[in-house]
């Protein structure tokens, strides 16, 4: 095969759909069949598929100039995006490194934390505090600070783990969390001497399973990362632009990181690009004569203007248009078509936002789940025993029930499939 997929066996696979074009929440594959699209292309497709405004935005830059490098030269778009980003953020994040995935901007976020202690004189803080469930990327500091999973295996013995800590478990409302920070508050007290910095997805750890927790956690690590000196870093690469019902998930908490990083959605799905905003604390200590205190960093496609003046435009369609409260609609439609479910195969419903999750017991009763969606028109991909639904915010409330009707279906009748064959052995 000439495409080497992502997360794929290659062996005996069964070629994929062919995608002739979108548009809004629909898929159109060249064999005529028309899917609804519940997971925005890897949650980053926002305002839908061939959005006019978006699609005049690209064409007006590609004819004043397509890429530039931003060593020794800059443009409007970096500029005017950087600027924006940084007023949309909170008051502390003031400095933009652009990047060109949300990988990237995940090493960078890291680089800039040791190099951060390098040049405060505390180079023996290198060392990343995460969180169980975490995934952050697939490049190699990525997964160092990533849960152990079928996608770091292999790379096992060449990674250097840090600490991985155990969030709370019990949702967005858990009142008590001691037994979760008496655990951080341990390592930290023992280890503070050698950590750089804590890096977590705030609130919502999605490729991790959509695994939900509450925003006193992220409060009283705001704390103790300030008491102990460590460094705190959110990654809302996945959770950012309103997907929990929030311009960024850490505005649940009202709490705000020394680096912040995005990606994703911020070019709604229309290139790839991404962002790591750090604070003054941090920008300042990388300023002196010379380079030897610069960030020695610098991605070919940083900046790139097309990507630039995309995500300027899909932060206007976002505000113009009061996304949020669209997002609170889907929220309210998911919990609503959501609450009849109940079966013995699902685990646990999580919502929030524009985030529905349905956690089955074993991830065997997701078998051919995909291919089934698929025969009626929905696109969906579970991860692990975890069915999700991550959709445009343009959705059209009929799409969305539809897709929820899909899965209940495929759960209803795995429910009586397995209730027949318990009987039978009974
Ligand atoms: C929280 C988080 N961080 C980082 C990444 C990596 O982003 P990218 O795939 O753009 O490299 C992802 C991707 O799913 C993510 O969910």
């Amino acid at each position: 095969m000439s495409v080497w997929y992502p997360y794929t066996q290659m062996k005996n696979l069964t070629p994929f759909p062919i995608v002739k074009k979108g548009k809004g929440a629909l898929i159109y594959l060249n064999d005529g069949r028309i899917l609804i699209d519940s997971i925005s292309s890897w949650w980053s497709v926002i305002h839908g598929y061939n959005h006019p405004e978006l699609n005049a935005e690209i064409k007006k830059q590609t004819n004043k100039i397509a890429h530039i490098m931003l060593g020794g030269l800059t443009h409007e778009p970096a500029i005017k995006l950087a600027e924006k980003l940084i007023q949309i953020t909170p008051k502390n994040l003031n400095h933009v490194f652009f990047s060109d995935s949300g990988s990237v901007a995940v090493e960078v976020s890291l680089k800039m934390a040791i190099q951060y202690w390098v040049n405060k004189g505390l180079p023996e803080k290198k060392k990343f505090l995460s969180l169980k469930n975490g995934y952050h990327g697939d490049t190699f500091k990525a997964m160092e600070i990533s849960d152990d999973s079928d996608f770091v295996k292999a790379f096992d013995s060449v990674l250097t783990k840090g600490f991985l800590l155990s969030p709370p478990t019990e949702g967005f409302d858990q009142k008590n969390i001691d037994a979760e920070i008496d655990i951080l508050e341990d390592t930290l007290s023992k280890n503070h001497h050698q950590i750089a910095a804590f890096i977590l997805e705030p609130i919502v750890q999605c490729a991790g399973g959509f695994k939900i927790y509450s925003p006193l956690y992220l409060k009283t690590i705001k704390k103790l990362c300030n008491k102990y000196n460590v460094l705190l870093i959110f990654d809302e690469v996945a959770t950012g632009f309103g997907r929990t019902g929030k311009l960024f998930a850490m505005q649940h908490a009202k709490v705000s990181p020394d680096i912040l990083i995005l990606g994703k959605a911020l070019t709604a799905g229309y290139m790839g690009h991404a962002a790591t905003i750090a604070s003054s604390k941090i920008y300042n200590s990388f300023l002196g004569n010379g380079y030897g205190k610069a960030f020695m960093h610098g991605p070919t496609f940083m900046g790139n203007p097309l990507a630039c003046a995309i995500a300027l435009k899909s932060i206007e369609i976002f505000e113009k248009n009061n996304y949020l409260l669209k997002i609170k609609k889907i929220e309210k439609i998911i919990k609503k078509e959501f609450s009849p479910i109940n079966s013995i195969i699902v685990k646990e419903k999580r919502i929030l936002g524009a985030i529905g999750a349905i956690e089955l017991i074993d991830k065997k009763f997701l078998i051919g789940f995909q291919e089934f969606a698929l025969n009626k028109s929905i696109w969906i991909r579970p991860i692990g025993s975890v069915i999700y639904i991550m959709p445009p915010y343009i959705i059209k409330k009929q799409q969305l029930i539809k897709i929820i009707e899909v899965i209940k279906l495929w759960i209803s009748i795995t429910d009586s499939k397995l209730k027949k064959s318990n009987k039978k052995l009974t």
